[in-house]
This record gives structure tokens, C-alpha cells and sequence, in this order.
């Protein structure tokens, strides 16, 4: 089921994304799932605002990202291992062993999506904080990849490596081809869910992931089928709803 808020700038959509990540860390050892992108930044600026000015604390809590790339090594500055740290995990008194990436390195990818997905056994996501590619896209889930899928490796396509250049010198040569990511059952595990999109190259893909039919051409659409999604847009994105 989706709660949408739709809000004018993206200030304003990054504090109603806060609103509910504040509620879910009122529980001191919570779990959260993170995302990587552009969309989730002023969401964790605002964590480290709070973290900064009202002590909320993260030393009990932990948290499982949603991918990485496959082939550059996790402190290269592109990795998702590397933006996590920098946006994030390095303002804020969270435990270097409470926090997993997915690991895109070594000689057994498919290992590590075994040991990952391992990882997880046992543990509830409480809120998991999503982003949207423009081909509907969430985590590395491009359109086909299956809804019962768990960690993956996944060949990127050609539209999310060139949304993706402009973090590579604008050069798609740069981008990795492939990537590790939670499945789309792995995601869909979570209590509860907030997706944030802006900007008018979202309103496709916000729009299949509401009103288009439930199809693996529109991954995100699984969200059609989970309980409590919180989805936080502005206008651009919202424009095709
Ligand atoms: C990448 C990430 C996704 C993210 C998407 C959109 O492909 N793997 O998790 O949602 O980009 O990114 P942005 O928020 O920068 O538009």
C-alpha cells in the first residue's frame, strides 16, 4: 500500500523522508536498509543534522545496504561502500561492524551474494530507504530480473550506466558493467519502506511503479504488493500520477 507525499523541492521532500526515518530510530536498535544515489543524500544530511543537534544515536543499530558495483575495489571513490561512509556513516556514531556493502570484490561474486544474503538470515529490516532508476530500477533490479530474486549479480543496462556517468567523469567507459544486489525479495522483507524520487526523468518510472500493472518490466511495481510504502516525490517526479 502507498502513502504519497508530494512536496515542491526536494528540501522539502528530504525532511518528509527524515520524518519517517526519526520515528523508526526512536528504537535504539533498529535495522535500517540503504540506499546509494543522488535521491537519499538530503535524507541522510538530515540524519546527521539531528544526530548532530538532538543526539539521537546509532551505536545500537545496524544496517545492510542495498548494492554495489562489481569491479572496483570498495575504497575506490565511486564504490557505494565509499559513498555510504561519506555521506553518512562518518557523521553519525554508527558501528563500523553494525554496517553491511555488499562486497563487489574477489575472484566469487557468487559467493559473495550467498555470504550476503546469509548475512541477513534472521534479521528484520525495519525501514528500508529506496531510490528509483529511471527504467524503474530499485536497488540493481533491472526490468526482467524475477520477484522472488535474492542477491544477485546483475549486467547493468546501458540507460542505468549512462544515468549513472555523470559520477564517472561523464564517461559510461568508466562505469562498471555489473553489479551485486539484494534481490527483490530481499528488499521486499522490509517492515516498511520509504522510496524517494525527484526530478521529471522519475515520472515514468514512479508512474509504472503506481499506476502501471505489476510486470518484472517495472521492478519497482513489486511495491504495488507491500504493505507500507511511503513514497516521497515532488512535483516533477509526480507529474505523469
Ligand atoms: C542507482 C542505485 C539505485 C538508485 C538509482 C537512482 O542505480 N543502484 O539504488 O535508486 O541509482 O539514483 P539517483 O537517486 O541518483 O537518481
Amino acid at each position: 500500500m502507498f502513502n504519497i507525499i508530494i512536496k515542491d523541492n526536494y528540501d522539502e521532500v528530504s525532511s518528509e523522508a527524515f520524518k519517517v526515518m526519526k520515528e523508526v530510530v526512536k528504537k535504539k536498535d533498529c535495522v535500517l536498509g540503504l540506499a546509494t544515489g543522488s535521491s537519499p543524500v538530503g535524507l541522510y544530511k538530515k540524519m546527521i543534522a539531528d544526530h548532530k543537534s538532538e543526539g539521537t544515536s546509532y551505536k545500537d543499530i545496524r544496517s545492510w545496504n542495498l548494492d554495489e558495483y562489481v569491479g572496483i575495489p570498495h575504497t575506490h571513490e565511486q564504490s557505494y561502500y565509499t559513498f555510504m561512509h561519506e555521506n553518512l556513516f562518518d557523521h553519525i556514531d554508527i558501528k563500523e561492524e553494525n554496517v553491511h556493502v555488499p562486497c563487489g570484490e574477489g575472484d566469487n561474486i557468487e559467493q559473495n551474494c550467498i555470504d550476503y544474503e546469509k548475512s541477513m538470515e534472521g534479521v528484520t529490516v525495519d525501514l528500508q530507504v529506496l531510490g528509483i532508476g529511471s527504467d524503474g530500477h530499485i536497488a540493481f533490479n533491472e526490468p526482467g530480473t524475477p520477484f522472488d530474486s535474492l542477491t544477485h549479480i546483475m549486467d547493468l543496462t546501458e540507460q542505468t550506466r549512462q544515468d549513472n556517468a555523470r559520477f564517472f567523469d561523464n564517461d559510461i567507459n568508466q562505469v562498471p558493467t555489473h553489479a551485486i544486489t539484494m534481490g527483490l525479495a530481499s528488499i521486499m522483507r522490509a517492515r516498511k519502506i520509504v522510496l524517494i524520487a525527484t526530478g521529471a526523468n522519475k515520472a515514468d518510472a514512479v508512474y509504472g511503479m503506481i499506476k502501471g500493472e505489476l510486470t518484472t518490466d517495472c521492478p519497482a511495481s513489486i511495491l504495488q504488493t507491500h504493505p507500507d510504502v511511503t513514497v516521497v516525490l515532488d512535483k516533477e517526479a509526480a507529474s505523469r500520477l
